[in-house]
Order: structure tokens, then C-alpha cells, then sequence
């Protein structure tokens, strides 16, 4: 039996009582499933109404979120609803009265339905889960934002639809705040298959995850009103500079590291090691080889500039903001060190005028390149090294397409 059959046999199989067990166990309790540490998101709003506001904007809220069709970005319309591998073979959106489905069918015949139940981000692309009693499963397709296309997921087979993909605790980790483990329920015949407690989960990278637990500055400055200096919550600058990355580097090291625990208990402070062994060496190669899941920390630490200033994340990023695509402003902050007090200027300081130099800074040295595993046809979803550098191919490519411009 393949792994394919295997897994078709087993969703007949689910026993019955694993269902039962679900709708009695949902005597909710109001408290944050992390435990009494934690006071939830949408405590925040109340004392922190901007940040909060501007935070629903950003990649970070939509890491992860329940799928509904507010958050789907892919086009259900009849015509444009299917993915086809081939004349045999396709993968139907669906939607109906009890939700959104992916559909395969072979030769015109149904074959297997799941429902989207999870959707991860939502600005390249994204992607789906399904949950199959307490297991969750990536869906066969999933969405490329800059066609507007439905694709075969990243790193799938393409002549086959696949329904087996394990979500596991690493893929949560990065893109949830929160979701307990529990004994899968199905008879588990993969390696690497776990089970969640559903009513557990927290969508979004939210507050806690970088400010980490917070209940109790909560509750001291809802007992003290006028107390206007914070207590109870880690004040960001108080951190040494490896501490600061590693609040950000704790997603933001690449999805490859060898893990040690879960990392939703992080707290601004702990050591990336209590969590990972993370993969610290890149190469040449790796200054271009990037993706989605790359390793932005590395990256940097390798730069000049990284290691010959304090430069970290929050040098650069506003947490709060969404920041996308301006780098006009990306390229002010560069400016708050290489400005004409500074003895490190750019080389083409005079040689290109000054709107030019801070047009087209980050694309000279942090360009964009293409990822490898979001493709769909000629489309390319580019993505920014973090190695900051002198890359002259990029170079001239821009000055020969200026040159063009000016010319005109
Ligand atoms: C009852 C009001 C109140 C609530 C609710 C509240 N805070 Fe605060 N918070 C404050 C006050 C007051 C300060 C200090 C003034 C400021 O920085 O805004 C503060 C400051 C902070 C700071 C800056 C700390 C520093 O020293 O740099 C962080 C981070 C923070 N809060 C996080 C949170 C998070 C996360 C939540 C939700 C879990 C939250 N707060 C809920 C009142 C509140
Ligand atoms: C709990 C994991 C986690 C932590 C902690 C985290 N990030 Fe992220 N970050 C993500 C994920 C996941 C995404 C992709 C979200 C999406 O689009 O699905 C992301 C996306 C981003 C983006 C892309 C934004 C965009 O608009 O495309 C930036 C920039 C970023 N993070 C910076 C930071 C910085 C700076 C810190 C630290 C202050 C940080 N992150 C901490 C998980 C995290
Ligand atoms: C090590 C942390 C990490 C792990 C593990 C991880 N991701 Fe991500 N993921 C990220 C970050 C960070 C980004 C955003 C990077 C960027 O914008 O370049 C991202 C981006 C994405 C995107 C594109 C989102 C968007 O808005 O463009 C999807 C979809 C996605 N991840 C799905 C998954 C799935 C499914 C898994 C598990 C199989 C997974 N990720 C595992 C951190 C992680
Ligand atoms: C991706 C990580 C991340 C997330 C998510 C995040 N923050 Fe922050 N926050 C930071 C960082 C980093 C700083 C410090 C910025 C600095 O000093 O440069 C900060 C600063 C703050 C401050 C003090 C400075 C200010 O801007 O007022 C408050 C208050 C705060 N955060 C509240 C929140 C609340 C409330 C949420 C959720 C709605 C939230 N943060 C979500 C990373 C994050
Ligand atoms: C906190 C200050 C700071 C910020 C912000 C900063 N840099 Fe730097 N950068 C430096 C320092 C210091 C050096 C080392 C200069 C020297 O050679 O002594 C440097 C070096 C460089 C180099 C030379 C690299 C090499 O390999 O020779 C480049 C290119 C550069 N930075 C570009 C940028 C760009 C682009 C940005 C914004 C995206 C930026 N820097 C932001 C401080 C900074
Ligand atoms: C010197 C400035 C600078 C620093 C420092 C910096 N970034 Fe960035 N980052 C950028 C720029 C510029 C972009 C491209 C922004 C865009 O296209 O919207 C970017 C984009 C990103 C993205 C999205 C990837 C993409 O190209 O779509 C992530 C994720 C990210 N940064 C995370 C981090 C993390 C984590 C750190 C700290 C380890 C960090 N950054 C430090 C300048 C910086
Ligand atoms: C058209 C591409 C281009 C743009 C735009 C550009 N640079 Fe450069 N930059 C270069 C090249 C190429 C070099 C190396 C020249 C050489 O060594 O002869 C360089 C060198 C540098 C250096 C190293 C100087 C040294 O003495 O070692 C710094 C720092 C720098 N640039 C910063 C910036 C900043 C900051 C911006 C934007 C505000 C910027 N550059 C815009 C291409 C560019």
C-alpha cells in the first residue's frame, strides 16, 4: 500500500468518539490558553489603541488566521477556481454552505474534499490547513498574491495531488502565537504527525510573542491609572543588542534550525539556544539564495555594516507599521549613519544625483531576487537580501536602466 492509499484508507477510519469528543470539550474558559501570564491581544487595545490599530496592518497579524472569505485571497469564480496538472488531473475550489473547499478530481471523478480551515499570511502568498480530527494537513494548492493565481504548493510533486502534508508544532511556531499538543488522535502511521488541542489555538504573531506574558503590567495599570511609567512588561531597551535580535531572530533564522522546544514560551531576553541550534553559517551563495523562509539574521551578521555599527532589526523596522515596499524610507534610515557627516558615504555620492542614490539604494545593496519555492509561470516574487553589500551586477543593471530613463 502507498503512502497515498494509506492515507485515503485512514480518513474512512477516523472512529466516531474522536468527533464526540470534540463538541463535549468545548466548555470554553475565557482565560488565555498560554495560562494566567498572558492577557491576549485584545487586552491591549484598550490602554495601547494606536499600536494596536496599525498592527492589524501589518504581515505579522496576518501570519496566520481562522479561513473564512475575509481572509482567502484566492478567486472562487467558476473559471477561475481550478488548478489543472494535467488533462486527468485537477484540483477544484469550492465553495459551499459549510465552507471552502479544495476538491480533486481524476478523469472528471471526485476524488478526496478537505475543507480550508487555516490560512498562513497574505502578502506573497499563501497557503492552507485543514484539520482531520485533531491533525492538521497543508492543502494540496495554495495562492502566489502577485498573479493572483492558485499553485501547486511550494516543494509538491507536480504530477500528483498531495493531502498528506503534516502541519506540525515547527510551522505553528513561526506563524501562531499559541497551540497546545495533545496525542494524535488518528492511528499515526507518519512520522512527524501531531495533534493540537483546536480550541487552544492563537492566530497571529501578537503582542506576547515579542513583549512576551503580559497579564500582569495589564492588571497593575488598569489598578493604577495614573501610573505612567510601564511596569511588568520587558522594556525593549533595556535588552543588550544580541537580546533585541533575538526577540526578532526567533522566527526570523530560517525555518532549518534543529529544535530543542517549541519556541511560543520565547521571552524577550531568553537565549535563542534554549529553543534552537540555530543554523548560523552562510555563504556567498546564500547572499542571493534567499526565500521566504530565509534567514534574515545571518544574513545580516555577515554584513560590514551590521558588524562595524549597533545596527538591529528595530533599526530598520517598525514593528507596528506596515512598511512594505516604501524604501524610499528603508533608504532614510540607512542616511541616519552614511550622511555627509559620516566618513563612510556612498562611492556615487556626487557621481548620481541625490533623489537617484536614495530611489535605488536598497536595490543596490540589499537587492531583491527571485524565490525559489513561490513560482507562478514567469512571475517572479522577489525578496530582499539581508546581507547589505556592493553587488555590481545589481549595479549595473540599475545604472544602464537609469541611464535609459534620463536619456529619455
Ligand atoms: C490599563 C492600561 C494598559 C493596558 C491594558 C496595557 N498597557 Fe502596556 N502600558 C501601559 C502604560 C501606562 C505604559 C507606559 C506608557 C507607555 O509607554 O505607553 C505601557 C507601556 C507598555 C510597553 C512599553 C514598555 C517600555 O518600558 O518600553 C509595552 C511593550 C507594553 N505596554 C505592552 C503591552 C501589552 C503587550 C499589552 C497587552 C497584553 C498592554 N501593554 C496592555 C498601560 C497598559
Ligand atoms: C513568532 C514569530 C515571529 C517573530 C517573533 C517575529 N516575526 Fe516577523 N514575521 C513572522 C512571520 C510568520 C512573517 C510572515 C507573515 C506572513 O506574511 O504570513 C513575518 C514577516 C515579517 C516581515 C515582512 C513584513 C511584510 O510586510 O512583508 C518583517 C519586516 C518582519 N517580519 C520583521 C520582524 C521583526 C523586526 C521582528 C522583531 C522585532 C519580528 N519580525 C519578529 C514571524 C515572526
Ligand atoms: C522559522 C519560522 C518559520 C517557519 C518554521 C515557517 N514559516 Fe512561513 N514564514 C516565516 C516568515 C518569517 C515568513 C515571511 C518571510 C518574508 O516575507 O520574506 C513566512 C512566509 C510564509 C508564507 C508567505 C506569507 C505571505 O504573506 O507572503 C507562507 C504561505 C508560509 N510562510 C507558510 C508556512 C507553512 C505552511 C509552514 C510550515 C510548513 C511555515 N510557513 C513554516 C516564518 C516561518
Ligand atoms: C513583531 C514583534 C512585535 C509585535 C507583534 C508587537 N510589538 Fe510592540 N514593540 C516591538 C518592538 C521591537 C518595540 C521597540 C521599538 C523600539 O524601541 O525601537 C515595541 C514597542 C512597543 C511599545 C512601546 C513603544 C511604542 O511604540 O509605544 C508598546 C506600547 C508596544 N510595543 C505595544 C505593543 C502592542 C500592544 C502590540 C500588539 C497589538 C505589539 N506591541 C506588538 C515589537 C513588537
Ligand atoms: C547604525 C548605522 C548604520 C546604518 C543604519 C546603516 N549602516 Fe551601512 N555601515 C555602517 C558602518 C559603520 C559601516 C562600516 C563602514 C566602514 O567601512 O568603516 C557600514 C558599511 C556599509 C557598506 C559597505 C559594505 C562593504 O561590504 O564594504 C554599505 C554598502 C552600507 N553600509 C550600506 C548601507 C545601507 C544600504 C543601509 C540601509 C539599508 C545601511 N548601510 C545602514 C553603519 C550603518
Ligand atoms: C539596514 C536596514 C535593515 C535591517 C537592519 C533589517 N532589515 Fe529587514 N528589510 C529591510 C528592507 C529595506 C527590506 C525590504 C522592504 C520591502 O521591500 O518592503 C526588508 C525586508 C524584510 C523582510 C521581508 C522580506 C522581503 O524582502 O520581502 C523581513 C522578513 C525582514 N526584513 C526581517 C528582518 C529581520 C528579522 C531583521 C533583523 C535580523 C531585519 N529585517 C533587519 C531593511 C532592514
Ligand atoms: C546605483 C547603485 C547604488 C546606489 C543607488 C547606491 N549605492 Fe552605495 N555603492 C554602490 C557601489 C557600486 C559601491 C561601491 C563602489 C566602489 O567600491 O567603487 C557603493 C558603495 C557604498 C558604500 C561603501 C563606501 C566605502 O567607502 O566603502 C556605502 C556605505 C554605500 N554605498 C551606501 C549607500 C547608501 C546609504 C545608499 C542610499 C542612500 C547608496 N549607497 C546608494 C552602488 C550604489
Amino acid at each position: 500500500m502507498t503512502k497515498k492509499q494509506a492515507f485515503r484508507l485512514l480518513i474512512f477510519l477516523i472512529p466516531l468518539p474522536v468527533f464526540l469528543s470534540q463538541c463535549l470539550r468545548s466548555s470554553d474558559n475565557h482565560d488565555d490558553p498560554r495560562g494566567q501570564l498572558y492577557a491576549g491581544a485584545a487586552t491591549c487595545a484598550s490602554c495601547h489603541k494606536d499600536v494596536y490599530k496599525s498592527y492589524l496592518h501589518t504581515a505579522h497579524f496576518v501570519a496566520s488566521r481562522p479561513a473564512a472569505d475575509n481572509t482567502i485571497q484566492g478567486n472562487f469564480n467558476k473559471g477561475f477556481n481550478e488548478f489543472i496538472f494535467n488533462q486527468h488531473l485537477k484540483v477544484v475550489m469550492e465553495k459551499r454552505d459549510s465552507g471552502f473547499y479544495q476538491t480533486s478530481y481524476a478523469n472528471g471523478k471526485a476524488e478526496q474534499s478537505q475543507r480550508f480551515d487555516i490560512v498562513f499570511g497574505a502578502v506573497k502568498g499563501q497557503s492552507y490547513a485543514y484539520w482531520l480530527a485533531n491533525e492538521l494537513f497543508q492543502l494540496p494548492i495554495s495562492y502566489v498574491s502577485n498573479t493572483n493565481s492558485w499553485i501547486n504548493s511550494p516543494g509538491y510533486d507536480p504530477k500528483r495531488v498531495a493531502f498528506e502534508r503534516a502541519i506540525n508544532t515547527r510551522c505553528l511556531d513561526c506563524h501562531l502565537s499559541y497551540a497546545k499538543s495533545a496525542p494524535p488522535q488518528l492511528p499515526g502511521f507518519y512520522d512527524g504527525v501531531e495533534g493540537f488541542e483546536k480550541q487552544s489555538l492563537i492566530f497571529s504573531v501578537d503582542c506576547e510573542r515579542c513583549h512576551g506574558p503580559a497579564a500582569q503590567h495589564v492588571k497593575f495599570h488598569t489598578d493604577n491609572p495614573g501610573e505612567k511609567k510601564a511596569k511588568y512588561v520587558v522594556a525593549f531597551n533595556s535588552l543588550s543588542r544580541e537580546q533585541k535580535i533575538n526577540v526578532c531572530a526567533i522566527c526570523h533564522s530560517g525555518a532549518t534550525s534543529k529544535m530543542v522546544k517549541p519556541t511560543f514560551g520565547f521571552k524577550p531576553g531568553d537565549p535563542l539556544s534554549n529553543f534552537m541550534e540555530a543554523n548560523k553559517t552562510v555563504t556567498q551563495q546564500d547572499y542571493k539564495n534567499i526565500d521566504v523562509h530565509g534567514n534574515q539574521k545571518s544574513l545580516l551578521e555577515s554584513s560590514k555594516c551590521f558588524i562595524s555599527s549597533q545596527l538591529d532589526c528595530s533599526t530598520c523596522h517598525n514593528a507596528h507599521v506596515n512598511d512594505r515596499d516604501k524604501l524610499t524610507l528603508y533608504a532614510a534610515k540607512c542616511m541616519t549613519c552614511h550622511n555627509s557627516n559620516s566618513h563612510v558615504q556612498c562611492k556615487l555620492t556626487g557621481k548620481l544625483n541625490s533623489s537617484m542614490l536614495i530611489n535605488n539604494c536598497i536595490s543596490c545593496h540589499m537587492p531583491a531576487f527571485t524565490s525559489k519555492s513561490i513560482v507562478a509561470g514567469q512571475a517572479a516574487t522577489l525578496i530582499h537580501t539581508h546581507h547589505i553589500g556592493i553587488y555590481p551586477e545589481e549595479t549595473q543593471k540599475i545604472l544602464a536602466y537609469l541611464k535609459i530613463k534620463t536619456n529619455k
